[in-house]
């Protein structure tokens, strides 16, 4: 319909007009009762829908956003540059400049913004305009009701107002309802205009939730609390960055919504509408960073015409905070034939790479610098050159440093020719480098030590290396938890890893993981703090391949802000926002998140099973693989069941993973009674007729899981139907079928584990226990050679 209208407006009206009241009575006869906007509601507003809220609601929010007050909103000089001529409050800005404003109707068309503060003032109008079914105008003075945007600089009054800013540092905010020259207002303030961005997302999540747990335990709060905000809020960690897996000829490595965002042939002349979409996305949860290429790399990325596709979009990306930066493959200059090696102490790579990034710099002032996959998985890497991992870093570290650049250099490796357990050699390559790494090189360490799995225990580097600063890294995109087509929100498993304190039982100060990341760590006197999320992001309409989906990506964002974020408050907020705001509908769905992924756990790998999944596409079981080139790569390597019993032996007695831990949770895992069963076999080889809590024996518990899961996942889609009369009827059906198809799944893993597993156990199913529906071979039969994802 907007692009209707785009279209229509600059032909004259009365030329029109006829025809245009047909087309438009037809989309509104055509618009579902729950399209408040008129349109079909298809996904692709994300979190950002702004629907219409109720009558007792509505008035309630319009009290408090009657205009927009945004001293320099109209300069148009980038963020960075000098700072806008300051305005006092209540003064009256100069002359023209609220008119050079792009509309916000021109932004919600796609027109980016040309500085953060612009980007704040369009949000605002669009957000309130939406909520409120009028937009507030931008006012040039104080008035009662008005949202003022404001930092000390922009408007000097702030200055004595003991709003203690500088504990805000340049990202943080304050939302106040508070009194400016006699008026009643809501104050957003911050140091920067980003934080202004920030604050104004967050008072439109608190008007668009009707407050529903923004007060991050699920509180209370409707929106009469917006007229008596107090709250202020900074990101815990420095960096909040996407991994985006996108090659550079549109596919996406473990991507399950369609093809690359970044349509790179057309860039860098066409810049899509969707890059705008996609910063306000990312800014409305304080991502800050995105990292455009796989990590898998190629040296291409790196030449001049793919440096000025990413200055594209970089620039596209800036007025919303977001830093863009490449993922470099290590034989770069080797490759591209400028050297004769890629060994990272030769002064000629050297030299090459620190052009290189002045090369950079000079198309994208604010890059962000470099993310590494090295010697893993045959990518090239220092070792190749009898170098360690921390030389091949600081050497890409030094030509990133005179321009503030940093490495991210990923901890994720593990070769085939050691024999040793795979989830020990990350630990064994990366300890003895701690304190050597350069001050802006960041190791990026996977949540687990194996790889991404449905449940793994916390990585043993995190609390390991206290000299070097480590970036989390979570996958957002479902590789082994059944691509886009299975509802698993993994806020829950981010929680997890977070939550886990890694000096349980070992004396002194809890240190869980999230408080691992946040403290950093000192290296020649800077402090570096980040998390990184593999993307779910691609051009399918509702940007993740599903309508839930989106909330990994919400969930993601929001604890990268706050690690310490409770994932049901996060489920329960994008919920109201993205669905409804209705209490009951908002409880029901949250309740359906916070089951998911444990359902996924349960008919994939219960009890701690791992990486049980098919042979490269990692789609659907296949425990029974044992013929691939790498024994690591096997399924039988993990699950080692035999007709003795089940598990990874990792105690001393097996291959000792556990003695990577600090004291008190290797004693913990290393005895099976004292391990949570929810990881009993990735740690344990124990008989089939171990005695579970339950009373159980491992066996008869083993097939409970899978049939736990299996009950779960219908119980996902009896919910759901319940909810049809809160959805809009074209996403109700989206998600209906998907959940159909999710059960079917949970059955087929189900049946396809236990016909394998009993083929090797050789033990009876106890009574009540349904047999699988088809034969074990069935199951082994089953190819996919077109699954999606595989880059
Ligand atoms: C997994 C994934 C690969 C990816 C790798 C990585 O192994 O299957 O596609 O390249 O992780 O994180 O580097």
């Amino acid at each position: 319909m907007r692009r209707l209208l785009k279209a229509l407006a600059p032909v004259p009206v009365r030329v029109f007009a006829p025809v245009f009241a047909a087309l438009l009575s037809l989309c509104v006869l055509a618009a579902p009762a729950h399209g408040a906007s008129g349109a079909v509601e298809d996904g692709y507003d994300l979190w950002l829908r702004y629907r219409p809220l109720d009558k007792a609601a509505r008035e309630q929010v319009r009290a408090v956003a009657t205009a927009i007050v945004a001293p320099g909103a109209a300069a148009a000089a980038p963020s960075g540059s000098a700072p806008a001529p300051s305005v006092a409050a209540g003064s009256p800005p100069p002359a023209g400049r609220v008119a050079a404003l792009p509309s916000a109707a021109a932004m919600a068309a796609g027109a980016p913004a040309a500085t953060p503060l612009q980007a704040a003032v369009a949000e605002l109008q669009r957000g309130f305009g939406g909520l409120l079914g009028k937009e507030p105008p931008l006012a040039a003075s104080v008035q009662d009701g008005a949202v003022v945007l404001a930092t000390p600089a922009s408007m000097p009054a702030l200055s004595g107002m003991g709003l203690k800013l500088e504990t805000l540092g340049q990202e943080g905010y304050l939302l106040r309802s508070t009194r400016l020259q006699g008026r009643k207002v809501t104050l957003v303030a911050a140091n920067s205009d980003t934080g202004l961005l920030y604050g104004a997302f967050a008072l439109l999540r608190k008007a668009g939730t009707g407050m529903v747990g923004t007060d991050g335990k699920g509180g209370k709060g409707g929106p009469a609390a917006l007229s008596a905000l107090d709250e202020r809020s900074a990101p815990k960690l420095q960096l909040r960055v996407l991994n985006h897996w996108d090659n550079l000829d549109r596919t996406v490595e473990r991507g399950y919504a369609g093809e690359s965002i970044w349509n790179w042939w057309a860039l860098p002349e066409v810049r899509d509408r969707r890059y705008v979409d996609y910063a306000r996305a990312n800014a409305s949860l304080g991502i800050n960073g995105t990292v455009l290429n796989n990590v898998n790399s190629k040296p291409d990325i790196l030449t001049a015409p793919w440096i000025a596709k990413a200055a594209a979009v970089a620039d596209t990306l800036r007025p919303y905070g977001i830093r863009v930066y490449l993922s470099a493959r290590f034989s770069t200059p080797l490759e591209l034939g400028a050297t004769k090696t890629a060994d990272p102490l030769d002064p000629a790579v050297a030299a090459w790479w620190k052009a290189k990034a002045d090369e950079i710099y000079k198309t994208i002032p604010d890059f962000g610098g470099f993310l590494v996959k090295a010697n893993s998985e045959g990518q090239p890497g220092p070792q190749d050159y009898h170098r360690s991992h921390a030389d091949g870093a600081n050497m890409l570290a030094k030509a990133l440093a005179p321009h503030k650049g940093i490495v991210m250099w990923r901890a994720f490796v593990y070769a085939h020719e050691k024999p040793d357990d795979r989830a020990k050699q990350a630990y064994d390559e990366f300890k003895p480098l701690d304190g050597t790494f350069d001050a802006n090189v960041l190791v990026q360490v996977k949540n687990g030590a194996i790889d991404f799995q449905p449940r793994e225990p916390a990585h043993p580097l995190f609390g390991a290396m206290p000299k070097t600063p480590l970036m989390m890294e979570f996958q957002i995109t479902k590789e082994y938890l059944g691509y886009a087509t299975h509802l698993a929100y993994l806020g829950t498993m981010y929680q997890e890893t977070l939550g886990t304190d890694m000096r349980t039982g070992s004396g002194g100060a809890s240190a869980t993981v999230a408080q691992i990341l946040e403290a950093g760590a000192q290296q020649g006197g800077s402090r570096l703090t980040g998390i990184a999320g593999v993307a779910n992001i691609g051009s399918e309409r509702n940007w993740s391949g599903s309508h839930f989906d989106q909330a990994n990506w919400y969930a993601f964002g929001r604890l990268a802000w706050n690690p310490q974020a409770d994932a049901r408050a996060l489920a329960r907020e994008w919920a109201a926002q993205t669905f409804s705001p209705e209490p009951a509908a908002v409880a029901q769905i949250t309740d359906m998140m916070m089951m998911s992924r444990e359902a996924v756990v349960n008919y994939m790998t219960p009890l701690g099973l791992h990486h049980l999944m098919g042979t490269g596409h990692h789609h659907g079981p296949a425990p029974w693989v044992a013929n691939l080139e790498r024994p690591d790569w096997n399924p039988v390597y993990y699950h080692r069941a035999d007709k003795g019993g089940i598990g990874f032996d990792r105690t001393a007695g097996g291959s000792n993973a556990v003695a990577q831990y600090a004291p008190g949770l290797a004693r913990q895992y290393a005895d099976p009674r004292t391990t949570p069963e929810t990881m009993l076999l990735w740690f344990h080889h124990l008989p089939w007729d171990y005695k579970m809590a339950s009373g159980r024996k491992l066996w008869d518990e083993l097939l409970a899981r899978y049939d736990s899961g299996v009950a779960q996942a219908d119980e996902l889609r009896q919910r759901w139907a319940k909810l049809k009369p809160f959805i809009d009827a074209r996403r109700h059906e989206d998600v209906a079928v998907l959940l159909d198809k999710q059960y079917a799944e949970a059955v087929w893993w189900r049946d396809a584990s236990i016909a394998y597993f009993q083929s090797v156990s050789g033990l009876p199913l106890p009574a009540g226990v349904k047999a699988p529906g088809m034969p074990l071979d069935y199951y082994k039969s089953l190819k996919f050679p077109y699954a999606p994802g595989r880059g």
